[in-house]
């Protein structure tokens, strides 16, 4: 998928305001000041927005226009957010072991096959301090089927991650895109001790 030629205009995901579920847990103490990471941050409003709260962020993308128009856009609002252009599924050539103490996605996950999730899991657990928090948003299968992205069933999201993580909810959510609220699932797992 060529991810850059979707930011030559304004994807359906890019809606210009941080997700509503990303503000609640900040706004309920689930994501509390530390070192974040967001993962797929495109033009990076939830990363912008952990930044405003205290939390010392990096955005991770593999866009270069979403990175560079993020990076103008974090100036432009005088907030510092480290992002950088990079493949999620090679952080281990990016990020050391354990530096961050939350991981947010936002859409991401979603987006990968069935071969990539574990490399993913595998790459989150790796960057994420031992009971680090990984809080992930993505598409549900309450969503009506249709075109987009692949609706994810809670089934499939422990598949995913139980090996690496505690899951300790997912909870039905929203998702707002231009094209409206869509039916989402909220995730919230913590990192185990196992590397
Ligand atoms: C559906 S968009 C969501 C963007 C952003 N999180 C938001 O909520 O607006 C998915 C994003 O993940 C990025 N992406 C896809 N695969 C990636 C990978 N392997 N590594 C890093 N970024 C990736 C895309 O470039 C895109 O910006």
């Amino acid at each position: 998928m060529d991810w850059d030629e979707f930011y030559k205009g304004t994807p359906a995901w890019d809606v210009g305001h941080p997700q509503r579920a990303f503000e609640a847990l900040l706004e309920d103490g689930e994501i509390k000041p530390g070192r974040a990471l967001d993962i797929g941050c495109g033009r990076g409003e939830n990363a912008i927005m952990l930044a405003m709260s205290g939390c010392d962020v990096t955005g991770i993308d593999l866009a270069e226009t979403a990175i560079s128009d993020a990076k103008a856009k974090a100036a432009e609002r005088h907030v510092n957010v480290n992002f950088v252009v990079g493949d999620v599924l090679m952080m281990d050539q990016l990020f050391k072991e354990s530096e961050f103490d939350v991981v947010i996605d936002s859409f991401l996950f979603h987006t990968f096959t069935d071969k990539e999730r574990p490399i993913f899991a595998k790459q989150v657990c790796r960057v994420l301090k031992p009971g680090g928090k990984y809080f992930m948003l993505c598409f549900s299968d309450k969503d009506p089927a249709g075109p987009g992205p692949r609706r994810i069933s809670k089934a499939e999201i422990q598949h995913t991650f139980t090996p690496l993580f505690n899951v300790i909810y997912i909870a039905d959510s929203s998702l707002v895109a231009t094209t409206g609220k869509r039916e989402a699932y909220l995730l919230s797992a913590v990192r185990k001790n196992i590397f």
